[in-house]
């Protein structure tokens, strides 16, 4: 019974020395298992001299006791200890900055359609809409169009199997909102067109936008005013100067081309233009004895590549990320 102290310090040291949660019972049960260092004493109490037992037995418990409270404090001390690490381990820093997403923006083809329909828009003129794939009657026959007319061969199709049409241009859509609207008809048309074209300055499928405006006393010179307003408002060039170069189209009498002078002294073109031919009113029952009108078609991309300063249209249907990036 003399050595329940060493026992115990014993005990106590190796309880203290422990790192884990397995070690610390490993200690305990040489300590308080059925053959650990305490219990043994325990077993012996029986051959001590009866008047001994009690104050010996008293010992061993408090002993005993006092390793148990040992081995509980290190065992929450452990428990602690580790499900501190474990919150650690699985720290989030919400201090941290975020990864960061990239802001998209719009294509500059849209970001130049949007610009050219809101000039439109601030001079009266409404946004109108029509099919890509268009009938041979919109695309070509209610324009003056006919069958196997040599004007077809000014633009080369791509024809769908059933004798339909990609559209050659935006201007079905104004043979289609004439069919559907009395004067005065004021519109703009947007619209991506299709031709066998491809090289750095024609794309395949490219963009248009036609404008319409239908009404009593409609003249060239409106059509003049118009378009030159609104390319010195796109161009932001109160001096910027417009030529009207006479052409032909088979839907417009008299017809002309539409062309600016850049900075370098050249002249480039940037749409078509003309008065509404009579057949293409009468076509969709609108008097061209009461009424006359003007159309235009520019080049939406084309005014992308001046506003930007792109000198290969290709660039705009690439999708390469490094060029798009530069519009947001
Ligand atoms: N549709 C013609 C083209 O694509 C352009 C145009 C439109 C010309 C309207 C005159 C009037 O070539």
């Amino acid at each position: 019974m003399n050595n329940v102290d060493a026992i115990l310090q014993a005990g106590l040291a190796a309880v203290a020395a422990v790192t884990d949660l397995v070690e610390l019972e490993q200690v305990k049960a040489r300590y308080l298992g059925k053959s650990g260092e305490l219990t043994e004493l325990l077993k012996q109490l029986g051959k001590l001299p009866p008047e001994e037992r009690k104050a010996a037995g008293a010992t061993i418990n408090v002993a005993k006791q006092a390793f148990e409270a040992a081995h509980n404090a290190r065992r929450d001390a452990l428990n602690a200890q580790k499900l501190e690490a474990q919150l650690a381990a699985e720290a989030l820093d919400v201090s941290l900055p975020g990864r960061g997403s990239v802001g998209g923006g719009l294509h500059p083809v849209a970001l130049t359609l949007e610009r050219i329909s809101g000039l439109f828009r601030s001079m009266g003129f409404e946004v109108a809409d029509g099919p890509e794939i268009e009938t041979d009657f919109y695309n070509f026959q209610a324009l003056n169009i006919p069958e196997n007319h040599p004007a077809r061969a000014m633009q080369d199709t791509f024809y769908v199997e059933n004798g339909d049409v990609l559209r050659t241009h935006t201007s079905p859509i104004q043979a289609r909102f004439m069919e559907n609207n009395q004067p005065p008809i004021k519109i703009v048309a947007p619209g991506r067109v299709y031709r066998v074209d491809s090289d750095a300055t024609h794309s395949p499928m490219f963009h248009q936008m036609e404008g319409l405006w239908v009404d009593e006393g409609v003249s060239f010179a409106d059509l003049k005013a118009v378009v030159t307003d609104f390319l010195r408002r796109f161009f932001e060039r109160d001096d910027l100067q417009v030529r009207f170069r006479p052409s032909f189209f088979p839907f417009t009498e008299t017809s002309a081309e539409i062309d600016v002078l850049d900075d370098k002294g050249r002249w480039l073109e940037v749409g078509g233009c003309g008065m509404v031919h009579p057949n293409v009113l009468r076509i969709a029952n609108i008097d061209p004895e009461i009424y006359t009108g003007f159309a235009f078609g520019i080049g939406l991309d084309r005014f992308a590549m001046l506003r930007y300063g792109v000198n290969d249209l290709r660039l705009f249907f690439e999708n390469d990320l490094n060029f798009l990036k530069q519009f947001n």
